[in-house]
């Protein structure tokens, strides 16, 4: 039970489908609500005539989605933006002809087209007729999707509503809400200190006025988290920003390039991994001491360059694997390379920032991943979900 706390804010799909089983989801929802995941529920149209979206909407609190092609539906989250809003999808229950669907990716629905269309790890709790659930066509569909890297769990044994007796029944709800818990917990960073820079600093002009940059923080907090669920101890040293820093994380919040310095050195000495997603500032200011008057026509600021804190880590000793972020506006691979080489990196995750979408302040993003001896190209995805895929990559680099 542990793991529940895993799903604070977490953005959980349930699909059901039409099976008698189909009235305890209502359970599963209540408990991903209760342990604090955002859930969305997708129903097939047979799921509609066991349990009623009316239920589901009311223990959600959101609308339910039912239909593919409906206007209406698709105009609040389209099926699309729903697959790519999930962080994880669990179907419950799943029927035989759900499964076989899946298996050979037909989308006719929005719960198959949804599944197909997401990249998050997706769960089937299946329930059925236990002679169904023996047939080989639905062995062979299980052994596929297991293959395809989907979980399935259960069913189980016990008597049926059909009466039947034998495999075939769902798992009970919160079972399956502890295992979509475990989905997000990986224990590849177990007993590791991770420090994450987030966000962007601001360097005072005068006491009113600041320069700063557009980040929102987003990548960084969502690669903090990421490492939390891997295990790590999590320490996050942020820029100003709008978030919420992720449960479980000691966050520390600074303004000026030389407060995160400063915060990020007197935390070094215990850091095993450190990752500067912070978009800091490369000049200062020295601040006015009151307030800039407007009475010349031209002003001249005086910037200097401030301490490269990256550089920093990756210079000191005890040195902790050190990973950067380049944002670039051209010549992503070469000037990330350099960056790797020059500041004496282990990881570089570039992106391309001033492209509208991708980078700075939305909620998804690209990378291209280099390391020594290696790179990785990282299609647009959400920054919570290159968050984690970046996480499992440092893990297995580190512990190499
Ligand atoms: O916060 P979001 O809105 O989600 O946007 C995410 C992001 C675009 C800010 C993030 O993905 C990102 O690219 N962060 C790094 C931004 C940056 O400053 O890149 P850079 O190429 O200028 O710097 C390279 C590295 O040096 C970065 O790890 C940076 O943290 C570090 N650096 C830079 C200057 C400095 N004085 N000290 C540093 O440590």
């Amino acid at each position: 039970m542990q793991r529940m706390g895993h799903l604070v804010n977490k953005r959980i799909v349930v699909g059901i489908t039409g099976g008698i089983a189909a009235y305890k989801a209502a359970e599963l929802v209540r408990r991903l609500k209760d342990a604090g995941a955002e859930v969305r529920v997708v129903m097939t149209p047979a799921a509609t005539e066991f349990i009623t979206p009316l239920t589901l909407q009311a223990l959600s609190g959101r609308p339910v989605h039912v239909h593919l092609l409906d206007a209406s539906e698709e105009s609040a989250m389209g099926h699309i933006a729903l697959a790519r809003w999930a962080d994880a999808v669990v179907v419950a229950p799943a029927t035989a002809d759900f499964m076989a669907k899946l298996a050979h990716g037909r989308a006719d629905d929005l719960l198959s087209t949804l599944c197909l269309a997401s990249r998050a790890p997706l769960l089937l709790a299946p329930a059925m007729n236990t002679v169904m659930w023996e047939h080989p066509a639905t062995q062979a569909n299980a052994r596929l999707l297991r293959e395809r890297g989907l979980r399935l769990l259960g069913p189980a044994e016990g008597e049926q509503a059909c009466g039947e007796t034998g495999p075939g029944r769902m798992v009970e709800p919160p079972l399956i809400a502890e295992t979509v818990a475990g989905l997000f917990v990986s224990g590849v960073l177990q007993g590791k200190t991770v420090l994450v820079t987030a966000g962007p600093t601001r360097e005072a002009l005068d006491p009113v006025r600041y320069i700063s940059n557009r980040s929102s923080g987003k990548m960084g907090y969502a690669v903090a988290e990421a490492a939390m669920e891997a295990g790590a101890r999590v320490l996050l040293v942020s820029g100003p920003t709008a978030l919420t820093p992720p449960p479980r994380v000691e966050c520390v919040t600074v303004e000026s390039a030389a407060e995160m310095h400063e915060a990020v050195l007197a935390r070094l000495a215990a850091v095993d991994i450190f990752i500067g997603a912070a978009a800091v500032a490369d000049y200062t200011s020295a601040a006015a001491p009151q307030k800039i008057k407007k009475n010349d026509a031209r002003v001249a600021l005086e910037l200097t360059r401030t301490l490269d804190i990256v550089a920093v880590v990756a210079a000191h000793k005890p040195r902790p694997y050190t990973v950067a972020f380049a944002a670039e506006t051209e010549n992503l691979l070469a000037n990330a390379q350099h960056k790797l080489e020059a500041k004496n990196l282990d990881l570089v995750a570039a992106n391309w920032v001033g492209r509208p979408g991708l980078g700075f302040d939305g909620d998804d993003n690209a990378l291209t991943v280099l390391w020594r001896g290696g790179q990785a190209e990282w299609p647009a995805a959400s920054k919570r979900a290159l968050a984690r895929q970046l996480i499992s990559l440092i893990a297995e680099q580190y512990h190499a």
